[in-house]
């Protein structure tokens, strides 16, 4: 005979006793392991491998996307029980692995069930939420159930109003230049310059005309965010952690993300990030991995400004689920469609950047983004007489890498963007640092082009 599937209960109220009994009738092949009071009991049950599936209240206390995403890395499958007052979509924003009618006793064995096979089998589908029962109460009303009572796939209800693509921008420590890169590659790519060139008519006839599209920034740099305070906004209220914690509750909506994320010029909108660098827990992976998606549906380029560091924390490695305050420049690489990774041209700069394109391949996420090497602040005064062909040379020999895309030094221009608290693009848009970043936002649209 089959071993019983072990199931953990978390059911707050008078359900939970219906659950814990329909779920260990003679004959249903299931045992009922723990009756978990509360979400920490849960979760140290998960930890403990005392049961494959968990069945959850919606309305269970803590129960967020971080909380589910412990439970699925232990290898329980999460079963919530629909709520009136948790729409469904929330649960499956949670990514919990199907909702199921309360009182339907048929639908929630049938769930049980499938959810253990789903854990012999090994079968790991991203935790689309499926929903079992009769309808009713916490179902969505535009797509009834199956009258079999058996899975139907709401993951497609949502789709997607737009594709777009990730950046993440990276580069190792000593300020290379990735927040400047950030948001003159986010500007690029918004057309934020070309208004600004239109005064100058000559450089807009240069370039020609250049695309607008709709593009995030987003701040991820859990060590010293800085994009609020280079573009003077109001740095009190963080965006990213205000959308992320909205992730993690499974509510982030595409207008809670607008509202976060306001307009700061052209078609340009910008999450900001943390205001103290202490408050890098409010930002875990299994959050900022969502807002990254919602990103894709609200703009055509999202643009994340990493943090520099991106191993893992090693004290914690023992422990998988304590949070990683590289998580959020971790989540950023893994989603990339583009990674950009920026060093500064002078022998320390490069040095680093060497380095860090070989930590890069060790990051414990998998990076698939196509990666652009940028050398930035390029001057004869740090690596000599034509320091083009330097940097070209050294990037080649030490890292193999043959298409650095450079960028001139500008402390002038710069400085001068930094103290009005608007892009280059738009306060000194004849720099040749401009026409560089255009550069860079071409060809970060050719590779995203030909990757398609
Ligand atoms: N091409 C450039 N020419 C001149 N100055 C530059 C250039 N790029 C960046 N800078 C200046 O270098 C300094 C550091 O740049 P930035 O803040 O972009 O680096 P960062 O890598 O984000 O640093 P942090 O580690 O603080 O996040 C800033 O003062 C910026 O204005
Ligand atoms: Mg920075």
């Amino acid at each position: 005979m089959a071993a019983a599937v072990t199931v953990l209960c978390a059911v707050r109220g008078v359900a939970e006793t219906d659950v814990v009994l329909a779920l260990g009738a003679p004959g249903s092949g299931i045992t009922v392991t723990r009756r978990c009071g509360d979400l920490a009991e849960l979760l140290a049950a998960g930890a403990a491998g005392a049961g494959v599936v968990a069945v959850v209240s919606a309305d269970l206390a803590g129960l967020d996307r971080e909380a589910v995403g412990r439970l699925r890395t232990d290898g329980v499958r999460v079963l919530a029980l629909a709520h009136d007052a948790t729409p469904t979509e929330h649960l499956r924003a949670l990514g919990v692995d199907a909702v199921v009618e309360p009182y339907d006793d048929a639908a929630l064995l049938t769930a049980v069930r499938d959810a253990a096979t789903a854990v012999r089998t090994g079968s790991d589908a991203p935790a689309a939420a499926l929903v079992l029962g009769r309808g009713g109460a916490g179902g969505s009303h535009d797509d009834p159930p199956s009258e079999d009572g058996r899975a139907r796939d709401v993951d497609a209800e949502g789709a997607a109003s737009r594709d777009g693509r990730v950046v993440a921008v990276w580069g190792p420590v000593g300020a290379p230049g990735r927040t400047t890169t950030s948001l003159e590659l986010a500007a690029a790519l918004g057309g934020l310059g070309s208004r600004a060139r239109g005064r100058h008519g000559r450089a807009r006839r240069e370039v020609g005309v250049a695309r607008h599209d709709d593009v995030l920034l987003v701040d991820a740099d859990t060590y010293g965010a800085s994009v609020a305070a280079r573009l003077g906004l109001l740095d009190d209220a963080p965006g990213l952690a205000a959308v992320a914690r909205a992730a993690g509750q499974g509510a982030l909506d595409l207008p809670t993300l607008a509202r976060h994320a306001p307009v700061v010029g052209g078609r340009l909108r910008v999450l900001t990030g943390i205001t103290r660098a202490a408050r890098w827990p409010e930002l875990p992976a299994s959050a900022v991995e969502v807002v990254l998606e919602r990103a894709r549906e609200l703009v055509e380029w999202t643009v994340v400004d990493c943090g520099a560091l991106v191993e893992a924390d090693e004290l914690l490695m023992y422990d998988t689920h304590a949070p990683q305050r590289n998580a959020a420049t971790l989540a950023a690489l893994q989603a990339a469609d583009v990674v950009v990774i920026v060093g500064t041209a002078d022998p320390v700069g490069i040095q680093r950047l060497v380095r860090g394109l070989e930590d890069l391949r060790d990051v414990p996420v998998p990076v698939a983004g196509e990666r652009v090497v940028v050398a930035n602040r390029v001057r004869s005064s740090a690596v000599g007489a034509r320091p083009e062909a330097a940097v070209r040379d050294a990037l080649a020999r030490y890292a193999g890498v043959d298409d650095v895309h450079l960028v001139p030094d500008d402390p002038g221009g710069l400085d001068a963007a930094l103290l009005s608290g608007r892009t280059l693009a738009e306060e000194e848009p004849t720099s040749p640092v401009c026409a560089a970043f255009e550069g860079l936002a071409a060809r970060v649209r050719a590779v995203t082009a030909a990757a398609v």
